[in-house]
């Protein structure tokens, strides 16, 4: 088979369960080239090993393995980053948090929640003076971090917490993207994200706020005077994150992402 029957066959294949935009990610993860390299090339015989992989990722993406993880990577802010699934697969409404994060000053910045360690190891590589310390509950995440600053030579300090519980410091920017899915609304949520992504990166309990309500009601403890409080969160829940944040006198700003929903809250201490 050559290069130009194989694009058929796969959009074909692809078309059969609406993912016809995934081509050339897999295309290019299968050859390991630039889409238009191959597009010049495409009357190159394709190999028994390249066609064996082949179907091997489109039956994992018809059972509905997300891209990110048959192929183990996931772009973030122009970087590529390991990911498999013990971490949840950076978003791009991230990427718009992290753009916030980087207007806003300070020495010091700790994230809560690193997961693959996307949003910490970008900071640090963006602020390369900003001393950066992150924590998870999941030993898998912190490895997968750990794993994926090594490789983008990010020096920052990951370590096992539950949200504050091994913090010592205090910081000028603390972040997080909690988890903050209500528990009755995974069961709606896209297979592709129920079935694959870990559940202890989404659930936020009853009412999704489980860890805002902790995080907030903590934050005065670890944040340094003048410091911010980044928090993403889900498009219906600015009000009742500026509720919370009033109970420990802090005021905030909501930032609306690229899509137009409310994502990032800025929030300080009321002068
Ligand atoms: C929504 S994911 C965000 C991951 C990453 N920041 C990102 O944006 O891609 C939330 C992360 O919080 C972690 N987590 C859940 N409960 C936690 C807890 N009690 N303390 C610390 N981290 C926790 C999960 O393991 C997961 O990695």
């Amino acid at each position: 088979m050559d290069v130009k029957t194989l694009v058929h066959y796969l959009g074909k294949e692809l078309e059969s369960i609406g993912h016809e935009y995934e081509s050339r990610e897999i295309l290019e993860n299968l050859f390991n080239q630039d889409i238009s390299y191959l597009y010049a090339h495409d009357d190159l015989q394709v190999g028994q090993k390249t066609l064996c992989r082949l179907e091997e990722v489109i039956k994992a993406r018809k059972s509905g393995q997300p891209l990110a993880y048959i192929f183990n990577k996931r772009s973030f802010f122009g970087r590529t980053f390991y990911v498999n699934p013990s971490v949840l697969i950076p978003r791009l409404e991230t990427e718009f948090s992290v753009q916030e994060l980087l207007k806003l000053s300070g020495d010091s910045f700790l994230e809560l929640g690193i997961g693959s360690g996307c949003v910490s190891i970008t900071m640090k590589l963006e602020r390369p003076n900003l001393s950066v310390d992150g924590v998870d509950i999941s030993d898998q995440a912190i490895q997968v971090a750990n794993l994926n600053a090594k490789s983008h030579l990010a020096q920052t300090h990951f370590f096992k917490s539950n949200l504050f519980q091994e913090v010592s410091h205090s910081y000028d920017l603390i972040y997080s993207n909690p988890p903050y899915i209500r528990t009755e609304d995974m069961e709606i949520l896209e297979d592709e994200v129920k079935k694959y992504e870990p559940h202890i990166a989404l659930n936020g309990g009853e009412d999704g706020l489980d860890f805002y309500k902790k995080i907030i009601k903590d934050t005065p403890n670890y944040l340094n005077k003048t410091g911010y409080l980044v928090l993403e969160i889900g498009y219906n829940q600015k009000e009742e994150i500026f509720s919370l944040l009033e109970e420990v006198n802090f005021t905030g700003k909501c930032i609306q992402d690229y899509a137009g929903y409310d994502r990032v809250i800025i929030a300080t201490r009321r002068k």
